[in-house]
């Protein structure tokens, strides 16, 4: 809680005025058969700011996210959107909240125009309005060129746009984005990237998922980091990182053999364990400096260790999560890293178990 304050004041978003956070969140929880997918989240995010949420596949983003939306009930725990309770008054939620994704279904023969049209009428917006909402939303989002082509034609990020571009046309002072830049090319993800910032100077408050510790690191001003349905860590990204180092020294040894060999040298060297990747004779190394990839290298090649390709970069989401967590986030091991101290609370304040029911 020690971030910078970015909300606005004074003649800001159409909402009540208060100057509660956007979101609020306790102790949420979402069953699946006997599967916690949302394990006792709590969340807070402020009016302005750009709250992201990153996390492996099926940490429980996208169930979090539809629990706050409507769209899936609240099993245990509750939510406030704007100070409104998010299960006691689903229509005034909805109003509130813009979520990319729900359009998933639409008419793949109409046009992006024609799709904005329907959604517009959908939504209860008169006619003329409707029509100068959309060409209005599909200039913003540089979709003018394709407007009036079938989606059936439109490429991912093209859809991107236009889904998030559906999600604008009540202006909703809360946005929900869903991975937005998931398999998007690196240009089409910083023009999203942009949209999202724009959205922000415009007054919009943005919650989003994401995979990429970049992304978080571009965009959010906080992150939480969810896994296996539980909040493991909460901060700003410069605070996430400095969890995991400055930068990561990535190396292929010649010898995939040698890798406990290299893993005994690193923690000699650093007195930390080297993150061990899936593919073999492949390790990362988190560095505090990276000029102490350099220690790592000579007391390698001290130890008869040889290496075929080396590279430092900035720490991946494997190193946040293996920092984190004590596991990578191709690890969906059910057991073992976790401890079980058999506590079964619905309201989860961070006990470490993962319950089965
Ligand atoms: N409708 C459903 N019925 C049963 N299980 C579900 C359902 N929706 C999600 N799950 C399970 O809940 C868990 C969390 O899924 P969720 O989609 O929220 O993950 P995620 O973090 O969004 O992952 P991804 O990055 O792959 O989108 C997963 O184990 C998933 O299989
Ligand atoms: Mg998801």
């Amino acid at each position: 809680m020690s971030i910078t304050e970015i909300g606005r004041t004074g003649g800001g978003p159409a909402l009540g005025g208060d100057d509660g956070p956007a979101v609020r969140a306790e102790g949420l929880v979402k069953t699946f058969g006997g599967h916690r997918a949302v394990d006792g989240i709590d969340l807070e995010i402020r009016p302005g700011e750009i709250f992201g949420v990153l996390g492996p596949n099926g940490a429980g983003k996208t169930t979090m996210l539809r629990m706050l939306a409507t769209l899936l009930r609240i099993d245990a725990g509750r939510a406030e959107i704007f100070g409104v309770d998010v299960a006691g008054n689903p229509h005034v939620i909805r109003q509130l909240v813009g979520v990319t994704g729900q359009y998933a279904s639409v008419d793949e023969n109409l046009t992006a125009r024609e799709n904005l049209w329907l959604f517009s009428r959908l939504q209860g917006v008169a006619a003329p309005r409707a029509r100068s909402v959309g060409t209005e939303l599909l200039g913003r989002f540089g979709l003018e060129e394709a407007a009036d082509r079938p989606i059936s034609q439109f490429s991912g990020g093209m859809r991107r746009r236009l889904d998030l571009a559906a999600s604008l046309i009540t202006r909703p002072p809360l946005i929900f984005l869903d991975e937005p830049t998931t398999g998007l090319d690196p240009r089409t993800r910083g023009q999203m990237w942009d949209t999202i910032r724009d959205l922000v100077a415009d007054g919009c408050t943005v919650l989003l998922t994401t995979q990429y510790l970049d992304e978080a690191d571009q965009l959010a001003d906080r992150v939480a980091v969810i896994d296996h349905g539980r909040k493991v860590a909460e901060g700003t990204p410069d605070e996430l990182k400095t969890a995991v180092g400055d930068s990561t020294l990535q190396l292929l040894l010649a010898e995939p053999d040698e890798v406990p060999a290299a893993a005994e040298v690193v923690r000699r060297v650093l007195g930390s364990d080297p993150v061990l990747s899936p593919e073999r004779g492949r390790l990362n190394v988190a560095l505090d400096q990276a000029d102490l990839a350099a220690d790592v290298l000579i007391a390698l090649r001290t130890a008869g260790v040889s290496i075929s390709s080396v590279s430092v970069a900035k720490p991946s989401l494997d190193e946040v999560f293996l920092a984190l967590t004590g596991h990578g986030t191709g690890d969906h091991g059910t057991g073992g890293d976790h401890e079980s101290d058999g506590h079964e609370t619905s309201g989860g304040r961070g006990t470490g178990t993962k319950e089965n029911r």
